[in-house]
């Protein structure tokens, strides 16, 4: 389990992953129920409280998924015992009374529901995509909560593209909404543009000047254009927010969401600089990228944090030596508190002997003499000359070629 979880000073941090909707908004990404259903459930044994199953209104599959989702994921899952109270599961819907219907009706067979309403709230959107003015905006957001909230007993409001939109008309759309029913009220960088000061001050002014703001749970939805989704995220914690909305691997619309997984590592590296706890089971975070990345064919990058092949592999001589000596040197985090288990030493060019000389144990060469070692250790760094990455086949090799080694099953 999470190390920050159960810290009786620091309040419940919501983690509300929104994989299954704007994950699968990524271009080229479309999973189909089955798939769905399976990474569901993964999310439910990680410890996610609220999954964003789908937007039921989209198109028949979606609604089935979403239905089937809450039918066979809704009540409360085998591995998610030790967290007491089933996932939350929420569609979306637009600010009209088809979509909301329709949403409802997917979900109604989750124990924990929540229909999740959005409408624009920014002066582009409004003159240029909707081509409302700021009272009928007013209008719609109250209608759509109020009906919301006559079918379900949790209703989030995103007023979209936030960070674009005027702060006071953001309060008073707010205020409106929460008198409506609304239970969340979630800010969306809808285009990724705030720096992390101006995405926590709007957070903070939110919950400060919103009337019957104190009586809601504020949430973030940060987008990645200026690679700024993590810290954007983070800055609203610390200004208020209590939810976070966020993806596996950090997939979503254009340059995606912000990581679930950058957030949980964030925290639990940083305990004093947070006040919250989550549910997240830190071990299944490695094991559920790997699946979402294989269902949904959105490779993960080398470099990306936390689940990235290199993240635990070290490639400098020094830094080698460092972590053979203790691996506190380098690394901030330990592989297996993320679920990662099969994690060795790169060998390329830049390892020295005593990287070398760990990996030749490990293949079984334990008792070479130094002159054997010595001229193995040559031969390997003639070879990092030709070849970027050295393998253990290639390392097998070069001990089977020096005559006087005997093979890997004789013990000097
Ligand atoms: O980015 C966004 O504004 C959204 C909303 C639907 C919440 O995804
Ligand atoms: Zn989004």
């Amino acid at each position: 389990m999470a190390v920050t979880n159960g810290n009786s000073d620091k309040e419940r941090l919501i983690v509300f992953d929104t994989s299954l909707r704007d994950g699968e908004q990524s271009p080229g990404v479309s999973l189909n129920t089955e798939e769905k259903i399976e990474i569901a459930k993964q999310l439910s044994r990680l410890g996610v409280d609220v999954i964003e199953a789908g937007f039921p209104i989209a198109s028949v599959g979606d609604f089935e998924a979403v239905q089937r989702i809450a039918r066979e994921v809704g009540p409360l899952m085998e591995g998610r015992e030790h967290i007491g109270e089933p996932m939350t599961i929420c569609g979306l819907a637009r600010s009209t009374p088809g979509d909301i219907k329709r949403c409802a009706e997917a979900i109604q067979d989750a124990p924990n529901r929540r229909i999740h309403v959005f409408l624009a709230t920014s002066d582009i959107h409004l003159k240029h995509k909707l081509k409302i003015d700021r009272e009928e905006c007013i209008k719609r957001a109250v209608a759509a909560v109020t009906l919301a909230r006559s079918l379900v007993p949790q209703v989030e409001f995103s007023p979209e593209d936030a960070s674009r939109s005027d702060p006071d008309f953001l309060c008073e759309v707010l205020g409106k909404v929460i008198e409506a029913g609304a239970t969340t009220l979630n800010i969306p960088d809808t285009v990724g543009y705030n720096l992390p000061e101006e995405y926590g001050a709007l957070i903070k002014h939110l919950v400060e000047h919103t009337p019957g703001g104190d009586k809601v749970t504020w949430s973030t939805h940060c987008h990645n254009d200026l690679g700024l989704a993590t810290a954007n995220t983070l800055s609203g914690i610390r200004n208020g927010a209590r939810q976070v909305e966020v993806t596996i691997n950090g997939i979503g619309e254009r340059a995606g969401n912000t990581a679930m997984e950058e957030i949980v590592m964030a925290i639990h590296t940083h305990p004093g600089a947070f006040p919250v706890y989550h549910n997240i089971n830190t071990r299944l975070i490695y094991p559920t990228s790997v699946m979402v990345s294989a269902l949904s064919g959105m490779m993960v990058q080398p470099n990306k944090a936390i689940v990235g092949r290199n993240a635990f592999l070290h490639e400098s001589g020094i830094h080698q030596d460092g972590v053979l000596k203790n691996r506190q040197t380098y690394e901030i985090i330990s592989a297996e508190t993320v679920g990662v288990t099969d994690i060795a030493l790169v060998l390329g060019k830049h390892s020295g002997r005593n990287a070398f000389r760990e990996r030749c144990k490990e293949l079984g060469y334990s008792a070479i003499n130094e002159e054997e070692f010595q001229k193995a250790f040559v031969d390997f760094k003639n070879m990092c000359d030709k070849k970027k990455n050295v393998n253990d086949e290639d390392i097998l090799n070069i001990l089977n070629k020096i005559e006087t080694v005997p093979s890997k099953h004789v013990e000097l």
